[in-house]
């Protein structure tokens, strides 16, 4: 089947630089990224590239480049569904917050809305790709109400699930290190899989493109976040008993890495993995292994989470334990508030939990990020619900500049690795603060002996 246009519902971290990817490198064919979100559609059509929604570096170059030529941001979601040849459903799976699995398994009624749409619009045979990450056998639920509320029309489903990271989603789209793509066994499912191989083909080498059943490719997915996400929490768990022993977890990291077996890649340890799937995508694995009756399997991976969560909290006692046992009324600057460097997404942070902990010990927080705004950091502390947004706002602070963040701080906590903090003027921050200047560096970025140098008392993860 030759694809000549290609409709993606969901214009987010994953959709917007996957389908920006897509257009660049496949000018012959038409791509039309849908979204509910007029406000973000309209972002994602602004005149001036740098006010697209969504940070990455090169992105807005590769929007310059392809939108209106081939590229498409509109809110008009039935009429991208009736043209296109392939519909890639890139929507939110959050952790559910109601209801059965509240607070484990994936929410999946923005998926089940799309099936539903695509059932009513589909007026010709379409491929539907299952972009977002979700629970193995999601594939089947789509096929039931494609089939049981569609126009008669024939629907192949796939799994492609997108394994990019947010920061370097445009490296990672450009060199992926693999594609995945399940589908059905069939005769039918076979060709869907290879109209969908021939599109990455454009520039994806084809012994990079892996072809499975559904089920091995949706659980894939899961299980490589799984993986990655157990490595930070293995390193995390190591950093404590180096902190203890006077081993340091760079050097053990360093020293297990050159392990070919391991590898030196994720073990970096930190105030605890962030982001929207590391957490959410493990408790839906807990949570499918626990409806399946494997308690064991539900409990190892559950641990993961565990540990992170007790990682970040550690860090907030640290800091209070070592400022006398009191934050009240100090001011603690933050240097970061993304959940990692080169990217604006905030989501799951540990800066936020890290705020959450020192505000109920009544410190005062002061923000600097290059990329997050006074509003989003307000949003995201609101979001957990600790306190009324008038106490949040009254106890953060979101600085433009971070020598202003800093001064008359008691502490400067670093939870992002953000690469300018290397190269700020540190004399200078450190003659402005409140003495002791302490610094908790989160992320294990700045010059421990420097700062020591300086006057700065330091600590690090895991040294
Ligand atoms: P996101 O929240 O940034 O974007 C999702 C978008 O879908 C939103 O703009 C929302 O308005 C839109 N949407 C929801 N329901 C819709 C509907 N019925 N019709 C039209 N638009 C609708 O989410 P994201 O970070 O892009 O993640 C999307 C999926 O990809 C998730 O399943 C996630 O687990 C997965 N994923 C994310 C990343 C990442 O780095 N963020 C990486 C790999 C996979
Ligand atoms: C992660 C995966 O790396 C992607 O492959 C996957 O597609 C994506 O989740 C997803 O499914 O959403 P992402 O969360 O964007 O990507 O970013 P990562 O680079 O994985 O970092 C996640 C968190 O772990 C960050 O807070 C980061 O600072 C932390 N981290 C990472 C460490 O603390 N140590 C490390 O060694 C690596």
């Amino acid at each position: 089947m030759k694809i000549t246009k290609i409709c993606c519902i969901g214009a987010g971290y994953v959709g917007g630089p996957t389908m920006a990817i897509i257009a660049q490198k496949c000018p012959q064919i038409q791509v039309t990224v849908v979204d509910l979100n007029e406000e973000r559609i309209a972002a994602w059509n602004d005149e001036d590239v740098d006010n697209i929604p969504i940070y990455e570096p090169g992105l807005s170059e590769i929007v310059k480049e392809a939108r209106g030529r081939n590229l498409f941001f509109s809110t008009n979601v039935e009429k991208a569904i009736d043209e296109a040849q392939i519909i890639f459903i890139s929507v939110n799976t959050p952790t559910k917050t109601y209801g059965k699995g509240k607070g484990m398994a994936a929410d999946l009624k923005f998926i089940e809305l799309c099936a539903r749409q695509i059932a009513k619009i589909a007026k010709d045979d379409k491929i539907v790709v299952e972009k977002s990450t979700l629970p193995v056998r999601t594939a089947e639920a789509i096929k039931s109400i494609l089939d049981n509320t569609g126009n008669g029309v024939q629907f192949q489903i796939l799994s492609n699930p997108e394994f990019l990271a947010e920061g370097t989603a445009v490296q990672d789209l450009l060199n992926p290190d693999r594609i995945l793509i399940g589908g059905d066994t069939t005769e039918e499912g076979q060709k869907a899989i290879q109209a969908l191989v021939d599109v990455y083909a454009n520039w994806v080498p084809t012994d990079k493109i892996l072809t499975t059943n559904v089920w091995s490719s949706e659980l894939s997915k899961l299980t490589a976040n799984a993986f990655l996400a157990q490595r930070i929490s293995s390193v995390n768990a190591m950093s404590e008993l180096c902190e203890k022993t006077g081993a340091d977890v760079n050097e053990v990291a360093k020293a297990i890495g050159m392990d070919s077996r391991i590898g030196a890649k994720f073990l970096k340890a930190s105030v605890g993995f962030g982001g929207s799937c590391f957490q959410k995508d493990i408790l839906n694995l807990v949570y499918i292994a626990k409806s399946y009756g494997l308690h064991e399997v539900a409990d190892y991976w559950e641990q993961v989470i565990i540990m992170n969560d007790y990682q970040k909290r550690r860090f907030s006692n640290k800091i209070v334990q070592t400022l006398y046992n009191t934050v009240a009324d100090k001011k603690i600057a933050f240097l970061g508030w993304a959940f990692k460097k080169d990217t604006n997404d905030t989501r799951e942070s540990a800066a936020i939990y890290v705020a959450d902990d020192l505000i109920n010990e009544q410190a005062q927080i002061a923000v600097y990020d290059p990329k997050v705004s006074a509003k989003k950091v307000l949003a995201d502390l609101d979001y957990l619900e600790t306190r009324s947004t008038e106490k949040n706002s009254a106890c953060v602070t979101s600085f433009d500049d971070p020598y202003e963040a800093c001064a008359n701080a008691h502490a400067i906590a670093v939870l992002t690795e953000w690469d300018e903090f290397v190269q700020y003027d540190w004399q200078k921050i450190y003659d402005s603060m409140q003495k002791p200047a302490f610094v908790f560096d989160g992320r294990n970025i700045l010059d421990r002996a420097k700062m020591e140098e300086i006057g700065f008392v330091c600590q690090a993860i895991g040294s």
